[in-house]
């Protein structure tokens, strides 16, 4: 398949070029675009057979549902059964931006879309591309993050390049995604709301709007993925990895750093090629990256990308020194996590 390339400035969006792609949405094909979070894949969410070329572009399970994007324009009536009290509290607060909902699904809805569950995840973007896009298609745009299934979100049109070229019609280029992680995924369809994935918009946050909610343990990522019970079907699977072997270390920062500094010592007395991921503290290594423990905004605008630009280096490992869970480090440990093949618990 020939893939059109489109760049935009989400600054000042080229109509016309929005048109050539929103035509492509509505003639039932595929549309990679910026969000705020990370880029996505976009089809027609009312059109069941465009929707299933979604789930072929990616190789992603029949089972794992998408998220339907909208905006002020698009009736949420036509989304979800019902539109409750919580949730209309938080679309004040929230929306557009980073929060994804779950709710009891529309008739309307297909079941490709929500991986035959009665339930569908919905979210308003704040990226004007993404806004664009929706408003000119005149429906709502079902949407996972634009990469293969279980590669890291794609935060640059490069990553969707490199993963879907030839496979979907039509990449807008619209610069690198301002967030970097996806948005925080909440089911208002339970007693007492759950946050299955954590991300910018926090918990911390959330409960300030709605009160007490509960963390899946699936959000922390801490459990292994044969005992995850899949709440959210997604969840279940491997996420977000380089192909380069990753080994996270937590704990309290001098003892992390020498735990890594004794890994890479055998590792380097073994002829391997490590790269190193650290907060605030240079060690020498085949290449290491240094970020400040303090912006964590910045480690999750770039921590996908940073993974992505390691394989291209083939090290045999990256040692990954992790943040405190808390606020959005808990986002980005929860993408660290599930990106590892192994933790190291420093004690
Ligand atoms: O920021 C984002 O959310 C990005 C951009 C493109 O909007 N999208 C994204 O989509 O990350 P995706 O498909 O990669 O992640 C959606 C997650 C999956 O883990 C899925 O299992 C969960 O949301 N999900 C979707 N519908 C659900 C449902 N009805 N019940 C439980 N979990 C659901
Ligand atoms: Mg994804």
């Amino acid at each position: 398949m020939e893939t059109k390339i489109l760049n935009i400035d989400p600054n000042n969006i080229d109509i016309e070029k929005i048109l050539i792609a929103s035509d492509v949405i509505k003639k039932g094909g595929l549309v990679a675009f910026p969000t705020e979070t990370v880029y996505g894949l976009g089809a027609d969410a009312f059109n069941e057979n465009a929707v299933k070329k979604i789930f072929i572009a990616k190789g992603r399970p029949n089972d794992n549902p998408l998220i339907v994007h909208i905006t002020e324009k698009i009736d949420i009536n036509d989304i979800v059964e019902y539109f409750p009290e919580n949730a209309i509290l938080l679309k004040n607060k929230f929306w557009p931006g980073p929060l994804t909902m779950i709710l009891p699904k529309s008739k309307r809805i297909p079941f490709v879309v929500t991986g035959n569950l009665n339930t569908v995840a919905v979210r308003m973007p704040s990226h004007n591309i993404a806004k664009s896009l929706i408003n000119y298609s005149g429906c709502p745009i079902a949407a996972p993050s634009a990469n293969i299934s279980g590669k890291p979100s794609p935060t640059k049109a490069e990553h969707v390049i490199k993963d879907m070229f030839g496979k979907i019609d039509v990449i807008i280029d619209g610069g690198q995604t301002d967030i970097g992680l996806e948005s925080t995924v909440i089911d208002l369809t339970k007693d007492i709301p759950i946050i299955y994935r954590p991300g910018k918009i926090t918990v911390e946050e959330i409960e300030k709007v709605i009160g007490k909610v509960e963390l899946s343990p699936i959000a922390k990522a801490e459990l292994r993925l044969d005992n995850i019970i899949a709440m959210s079907p997604g969840m279940k699977y491997r996420h977000y990895s380089p192909d380069t072997p990753l080994i996270l270390y937590e704990g309290e920062g001098d003892k992390v750093i020498n735990a890594m500094e004794n890994d890479l010592n055998v590792l380097k007395n073994n002829n391997k090629k490590v790269a190193l991921i650290l907060l605030d503290n240079y060690i020498k290594s085949d290449m290491t990256i240094v970020f400040n423990s303090k912006d964590l905004e910045n480690i999750a605008r770039n921590i996908f990308s940073t993974l992505r630009e390691l394989d291209k280096y083939k090290f045999d490992y990256i040692l990954v020194q992790g943040v405190d869970d808390q606020g959005l480090g808990l986002a980005i440990m929860n993408r660290l996590r599930k990106a590892s093949t192994n933790i190291v618990k420093v004690e």
